[in-house]
């Protein structure tokens, strides 16, 4: 059972210095204990040599778990909606991407059910050579009907998705171009591709049409994009993209794993939200998001479903995604489809909180992804802050770096529908409350 408690108290309660010195004040504190920025530099400690000395010399997890910060890893042993238990303790999730609330809705649940009693725990193979289901068709015939699109074929995550397609793609005479906030997955499937990858500054339209023309010899070009960025929650600048792909020849793939259930005409992203559906060349998803569980999709043209199907080593060599996934995931669709109230309350619970955290003089971005990264700066203060948060009953998401830049620490709060008006209000009063207790913010 976790315990409130504080590593500085003395600090925190004083409240006679203006937010920005006991900010300091408290950073440099926190920083005796802790000093995350710099514990890579830490030499290993020198017994262990090889290829494994770099584990036992990496110390910052330990050093974090031993002040009660470390915010990984937490085991969940109970979740309902917006709902956790974890080391026993009842919290509000803004941590989580079951942003229309499908992951426990019951019709689902009973939908995966009867597949996973008809058809058992998994598929046993590959899709390629026998763990191809009905249940799989019937999901890819039932997205490419809802996104417009001839083909589309599911796979085992939509990591693999990325790293698949576009590792089969991207042969050796191309270049990729994509943006520097990208998910992992585009990164990967990049590097273990055989052609070149230059990554645009984000969301930097100038910059991307600088490297599209000092490469206007090659001839083939493809524009890699997350729709909706996972840590910023920013939105691509699509209408320009199109515009770029057009006048240079170049090939456009969306990843519209945060676009997927939340922007766009009943959910269809943010290609449909710019009107842009006609313009993408490959549609990539995932069901881990909005449609609540696991596993990717990419949709696109016959020909081009039809290669991939037969080329993407990271469709081809794995087991494919259990019965009970798909089940579950054919039936989200169909409720995200014929419920649009749910998209409509998460749009009124991303309004409202967003709205609270200007209000109290955090900056958010000004659009309706339910992604509200709250930007601390340094890192053991981030670490600190999201471990109090914790305490009052929130469980929070923390970003340090490599996934966001040195000194960009934050924590990643996410929203959805299942959230109810109360949760909202007492996750602003806890930021509120602990924001000013720590001076990131004045108090108000
Ligand atoms: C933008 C983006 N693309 C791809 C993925 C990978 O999806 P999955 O979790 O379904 O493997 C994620 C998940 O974190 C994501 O945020």
């Amino acid at each position: 059972m976790t315990k409130p408690f504080s590593l500085i108290n003395e600090l925190e309660n004083q409240d006679t210095d203006p937010a920005h010195l006991k900010r300091n004040k408290i950073v440099s504190l926190l920083k005796k204990k802790f000093d995350f920025e710099n514990s890579h530099l830490k030499p290993p400690n020198g017994k262990e040599k090889g290829i494994l000395a770099k584990c036992f010399g990496y110390l910052a997890p330990d050093q974090a778990k031993e002040l009660g910060i470390y915010p990984y890893f937490k085991e969940i042993e109970e979740i309902d909606g917006s709902r956790v238990v974890i080391d026993g303790k009842e919290a509000i999730s803004v941590s989580t991407n079951n942003y229309l609330g499908l992951a426990q809705e019951p019709r689902v649940i009973e939908a995966a059910r009867l597949a996973l009693e008809k058809f058992g725990i998994g598929c046993t193979g590959s899709r390629f050579l026998n763990g191809t289901f009905n249940l799989h068709t019937n999901l890819e015939r039932e997205i490419s009907s809802f996104l417009n699109r001839e083909d589309t074929i599911v796979m085992s995550t939509g990591f693999q998705a990325n790293q698949g397609t576009i590792s089969c793609l991207l042969g050796r005479k191309d270049v990729a171009f994509s943006d520097r906030e990208n998910h992992a997955s585009i990164y990967e499937g990049c590097a273990i591709a055989p052609g070149k990858t230059i990554r645009y500054q984000h969301n930097d339209m100038d910059h991307l049409e600088y490297c599209l023309k000092k490469h206007s010899d090659v001839e083939g070009k493809i524009i890699l994009t997350d729709t909706v960025f996972s840590m910023s929650g920013d939105i691509a600048n699509l209408p320009v993209i199109v515009k770029l792909a057009k006048d240079y020849g170049a090939t456009v793939m969306i990843d519209e794993a945060h676009g997927l259930g939340i922007i766009g005409e009943q959910g269809r992203g943010v290609a449909s939200y710019y009107n842009l559906e006609n313009e993408i060349d490959l549609y990539m998803g995932t069901f881990s998001k909005s449609l609540g569980s696991i596993g990717g999709f990419i949709s696109s043209k016959s020909k081009i479903t039809e290669y991939i199907r037969h080329k993407a080593s990271a469709f081809i060599f794995t087991a494919a995604l259990p019965p009970a996934s798909v089940a579950g995931v054919t039936e989200g669709l169909n409720i995200m489809i014929s419920e649009p109230e749910r998209i409509n309350r998460l749009r009124e619970n991303t309004a409202f909180i967003k709205r609270g955290f200007f209000d109290m003089g955090f900056q958010v971005n000004n659009n309706s992804i339910p992604i509200v990264p709250i930007t601390i700066g340094e890192e053991a203060l981030t670490l600190y802050l999201n471990r109090l948060l914790f305490d009052e009953g929130i469980f929070a998401g923390v970003a340090v770096s490599p996934v966001v830049p040195p000194l960009n620490a934050m924590i990643r709060t996410s929203y959805t529908s299942a959230h109810k008006q109360e949760d909202l209000e007492k996750v602003l009063g806890s930021f509120k409350k602990l924001g000013a207790k720590l001076g990131i913010i004045s108090k108000g």
